[in-house]
């Protein structure tokens, strides 16, 4: 069996709260006797702060403590927190019930919404989250070919399930690992059913031939190929040029399915995604996080060829699917990011001032800092002192972990939370329509102070 890779990142333990009466550790001790691991998702286990309000770019904690919040709690608040016509449209949906067990007229407005919008969508299903929405492409795509094996990419996150939950974060050094042009699947997880990863095959990403060489021995017995069109779980990677539209190719000459996980790019990177940033259309695509907001939808979107047989030969259910206030928040986040035309070159730019403003604080501060990324979302890390002056180009997961050092980043994010400012540990920043012109001066104000504090502490 391989190795299990513990999730945990280098990190310091829980950020503020460490004055001993404060609201902070009243509720985090409370937290840590009723919830398990003391906390209701394993990513917000690193910095489980206790959060009261949140409105616009800000969050408050329980202690009063305001901080403008580059989490958008992982990702979906892309108009920011408690956003006036979101949270009215989802109470007046709620007034005339939660959720049926039949069709209503705004699921069907949605979805004819989504099909105009997403290049790939013939046909749509709704569902709550990510992670299940996954499985059910993966269903769908053997289902379509008869066939069993998929294909993902080492360090890309298609949710927490166990056919999936593998080559996440893995190491890349022990003999568990693989090799670099062919990578063992790492389990991410203990209690992962024996056999869960027998049907995964994991390739390096960003690298053609190497898939190449992977489909030549497995073309045949691949239903799908899986990835996140830009690696934003693993260093905000972006596609080389002409990668996706080289696994586009490879998909077609080998009848494979091709399937993008937008549940991060989605709603993001551009109104349809990263199949319209990057301009390469999957046959099954994923969506998430932004596509309602901050409130339980997801998508999976596709070619009608391939969708249509979700009319019971495959199955996909969900008792909680469509919930009226989750589909009047999508109906209400699309409307305002189609209101405005230039709402993504203007989250775009803020988050390109954002990535200039710190890699020139960081060399003010004698360090280096590197940024990469679409804008809307990016990464930020410090390379390793041992990389010295390579700067050799960042393509994929192996180059991401052997590039950053993960301590020094949580020192930073711990310095930035002291200034009032809320990052993610793992380096990914999220923009939202919320952030100001000024929220951006007064982060840049806070990074070059962090890392002045950073700097004098080595
Ligand atoms: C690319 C990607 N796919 C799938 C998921 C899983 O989505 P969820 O957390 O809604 O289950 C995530 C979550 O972070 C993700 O980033």
């Amino acid at each position: 069996m391989n190795k299990v890779t513990p999730f945990v990142y280098e990190f310091p333990p829980a950020i503020v709260g460490t004055m001993e009466n404060s609201n902070q550790v009243k509720c985090q001790v409370r937290a840590q006797r009723v919830l398990a691991g003391g906390v209701s998702s394993q990513f917000r286990a690193t910095d489980p702060i206790v959060f009261s309000h949140g409105r616009g770019s800000r969050i408050w904690d329980v202690d009063g403590n305001e901080y403008i919040d580059f989490t958008l709690s992982q990702g979906p608040l892309i108009h920011g927190h408690s956003h006036p016509s979101i949270i009215a449209a989802v109470t007046e949906a709620l007034t005339r019930g939660q959720v049926w067990n039949g069709l209503h007229e705004p699921e069907i407005e949605l979805a004819e919404k989504l099909v105009e919008i997403i290049p790939c969508a013939d046909l749509v299903r709704l569902g709550c989250t990510g992670s299940e929405t996954v499985q059910a492409a993966l269903r769908l795509a053997r289902a379509f070919t008869g066939r069993s094996k998929v294909l993902k990419f080492e360090g890309h996150y298609h949710g927490w399930l166990d056919s999936v939950a593998a080559s996440i974060n893995p190491p890349v050094d022990g003999p568990e690992s693989g090799t670099a042009p062919k990578p063992a699947a790492v389990r991410w997880s203990s209690g992962m059913a024996r056999h869960a990863l027998d049907d995964l095959i994991v390739a390096p990403w960003n690298d053609g031939d190497a898939l190449e060489a992977i489909l030549r021995e497995h073309s045949g017995e691949l239903a799908a190929i899986i990835t996140e069109p830009c690696m934003c779980n693993s260093g905000c990677v972006e596609p080389a040029t002409g990668y996706l539209a080289r696994l586009r190719e490879l998909c077609d000459r080998h009848r494979i399915v091709l399937i993008f996980d937008e549940v991060i790019t989605g709603f993001r990177l551009a109104l349809a995604g990263a199949q319209q940033y990057y301009g390469v259309v999957p046959d099954l695509a994923i969506f998430g996080k932004a596509v309602a907001s901050g409130f339980p939808l997801s998508v999976l979107a596709g070619r009608r060829e391939i969708m249509g047989i979700l009319d019971g030969r495959t199955i996909h259910a969900g008792t909680l699917n469509a919930q009226t206030g989750c589909v009047a928040a999508a109906l209400a986040s699309v409307q305002l990011l189609e209101s405005d035309r230039a709402t993504y070159d203007r989250l775009h730019a803020v988050g390109n001032e954002l990535k200039a403003g710190l890699e020139s604080a960081a060399r003010a501060a004698g360090c280096v800092a590197i940024t990469m990324g679409p804008g809307s979302v990016f990464h930020m890390g410090f390379p390793h002192a041992a990389r010295g002056a390579d700067r050799s180009p960042i393509r994929n997961y192996r180059d991401v972990a052997s590039t950053y050092d993960m301590a020094k980043y949580g020192r930073f994010v711990r310095h930035m939370a002291g200034r009032g400012v809320r990052l993610i540990g793992r380096g990914i920043w999220y923009v939202s329509t919320a952030h100001s012109a000024k929220d951006i001066q007064q982060t840049l104000d806070a990074a070059r102070s962090a890392l002045q504090a950073l700097a004098s502490e080595q």
